[in-house]
């Protein structure tokens, strides 16, 4: 077959599945094409979209979801890593059925929160003190801003490949709307070009925020010499390091930072623990945090109508207590790389051009093979 020829096979073989997938999900098409009239693109949500329209769900159980279509379909995507306990997890669903009990909108500090807080600061070496937010988006917002305004400096070292949330993007050719802070995008897992990048800007760089591992970016892990390289560069120029482990927390006890023995300033999180819910949190050493004191002279503003939210307070806390217990992470994880390794052997046996890469539970597919596997063909 000449070139050709196969990408004729390959648009008529699409153009076939289309056709299949739109006669098959007839609900989910008219959902679709209901939501375009009030909603751009009939989205609020871009990651979701796909051509030629996303399937809509009606129910989940377990780790299974149900399209409006009626079909069942297995969950791999978990939520981006924030499904962490799946649907209907009873403990969780008993968490916040008992919480909806006592009312929901307090506008004052509940019963939760302070607790929540010690147990974020029990697991994650570099957080001795937290505060709340609604999306890991908003995390790295308040992470990157308090770093601007505590150094007095403006620069902000990011990596190619790398996804902080909605204004942070740094994959691909970013995104023009990204948040307007001087940013410097540096290779990832590059720890040379670091080294001297830092260097170039040591007396204007306020914080390097980082992924411990690239998630959006395809499951990329950090190499550890390139962490501790810039913990050591950070720490000689003054400026914050802050770990982006909105996906990678879960990947050990106390996040991928504890595993690896590298300990920022500041921490994001995000995702899973507020037990489903809607969350976000960004933490860090104590004389930073400091800074928020409302009883200090002069505060760093952290307002946020649902920072302090009873359902995500509630639900995390059931989660990181109940069901995700540092050893339940521990096992769990070394379930991920059991299957990761097992899904490797799949593709090399079979010549595939394939590879997965992750750690733990976290995992991406790449039309590739590894380099040094050879095909079997
Ligand atoms: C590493 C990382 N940071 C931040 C975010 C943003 O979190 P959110 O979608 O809650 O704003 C994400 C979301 O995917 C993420 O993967």
């Amino acid at each position: 077959l000449t070139r050709n020829d196969k990408k004729s096979a390959a648009e008529q073989a699409l153009s076939e599945a289309v056709e299949r997938y739109t006669r098959r999900n007839p609900q989910s098409s008219a959902r679709y094409e209901r939501a375009t009239s009030f909603m751009p693109g009939g989205n609020t949500r871009t990651v979701l979209y796909a051509a030629p329209f996303p399937l809509a769900f009606t129910k989940g159980s377990g780790a299974r979801l149900w399209s409006m279509d009626g079909d069942e379909y297995v969950d791999f995507l978990g939520e981006f890593t924030a499904g962490l306990y799946g649907h209907s997890d009873p403990i969780i669903r008993a968490a916040i059925t008992k919480t909806l009990e006592q009312g929901i909108s307090f506008g004052g500090h509940n019963g939760y929160e302070a607790s929540l807080a010690e147990m974020i600061c029990a697991r994650f070496p570099s957080i001795e003190q937290v505060r709340f937010t609604n999306s890991g988006t908003e995390a790295n917002y308040l992470a990157i801003a308090s770093a601007i305004a505590i150094t007095g400096r403006k620069k902000v070292m990011v990596f190619h490949g790398g996804y902080h949330g909605a204004a942070f993007v740094f994959g691909g050719q970013g995104s023009p709307l990204n948040a307007p802070f001087e940013f410097i995008v540096a290779p990832y897992n590059d720890a040379e070009a670091a080294e001297e990048m830092i260097a170039k800007h040591r007396s204007d760089l306020a914080a390097v925020l980082v992924e411990p591992m690239l998630g959006s970016g395809g499951c990329i892990p950090a190499e550890p010499a390139f962490l501790k390289l810039l913990r050591s560069a950070s720490a000689a120029c003054g400026a914050l390091l802050i770990f982006d482990e909105v996906m990678t927390s879960r990947l050990a006890p106390g996040g991928l930072q504890e595993a690896l023995k590298v300990i920022p300033d500041m921490t994001t999180l995000g995702k899973y623990i507020g037990g489903g819910m809607s969350f976000g949190a960004f933490g860090g050493r104590a004389d930073i945090m400091a800074r928020f004191d409302p009883r200090s002279a002069q505060p760093l503003m952290h307002a946020g109508t649902f920072n302090n939210n009873v359902l995500s307070m509630a639900a995390g806390i059931a989660g990181l207590t109940q069901v995700y217990t540092p050893s339940e992470a521990i096992r769990f994880n070394q379930r991920g790389e059991a299957l990761r390794a097992r899904l490797n052997r799949v593709v090399a046996q079979h010549g595939a051009n394939m590879q997965f890469t992750g750690l733990g539970t976290l995992m991406a597919v790449h039309s590739k093979r590894a380099s040094g596997s050879r095909s079997a063909a």
